[in-house]
């Protein structure tokens, strides 16, 4: 069995402050949704997203549809890429429905200030969860709706947050030893 904790510098979030954190913003999200007279498409961002994305939704008590967009910019660094967005859901009612983008983490601003920009284009109204934040290192002016937790400059991982497509699966989030990307980059 490999002892995964022995990568991590730090836990962050372990799995008691994630389940309170997602339940604060799930009970912000049904408050905030409850009277919308619009359907409400949630659209999580693979991969990352996804655990956030069910422990959220499984918490709102709203009637909602889910669809999924994927976006890659790290490719298995830990520094950002070229941002990648994959076609959006081929719909014809944008203009009518309530959008809830939802994603692990904002780092740079650059994924979800692309992907928002496009669904409003469409004519969507688009609001954005996101589990982390890390304010610090943004480089275009983007503010997340619903932010989980602000945090630190650092590399994380767990909870659906990866290094090189590793560590998803595990059930928190932590600080990645700087050891463990920087040994891999011989
Ligand atoms: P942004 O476009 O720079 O805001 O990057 C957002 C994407 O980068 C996220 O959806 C993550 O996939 C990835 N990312 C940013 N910071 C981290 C991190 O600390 N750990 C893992 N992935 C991260």
């Amino acid at each position: 069995m490999y002892d995964f904790t022995q990568d991590m510098e730090s836990i962050l979030l372990d799995e008691e402050a994630l389940h309170s954190v997602i339940s604060e913003l799930a009970a912000r999200i049904n408050h905030d949704y409850g009277d919308s007279q619009k359907p409400l498409v949630a659209i999580p961002v693979l991969k990352g997203a996804v655990f956030f994305a069910t422990a959220l939704l499984e918490k709102l008590t709203l009637p909602l549809e889910i669809e999924f967009v994927s976006a890659s910019s790290y490719r298995a660094a830990t520094e950002s890429g070229e941002l990648t967005i994959s076609a959006l859901p081929q719909r014809n009612d944008w203009d009518k429905i309530d959008v809830l983008v939802i994603e692990d983490i904002v780092d740079t601003g650059n994924t979800l200030s692309a992907m928002v920009a496009q669904l409003k284009k469409l004519g969507a109204n688009v609001r954005v969860a996101a589990l982390l934040d890390k304010p610090s290192r943004r480089k275009v002016d983007f503010h997340a709706d619903y932010i989980g937790r602000e945090i630190p400059n650092a590399f994380v991982v767990g909870f659906g947050l990866d290094y090189a497509e590793k560590y998803r699966n595990l059930p928190y989030v932590g600080i990645l030893r700087r050891e463990v990307y920087e040994s891999s980059k011989d």
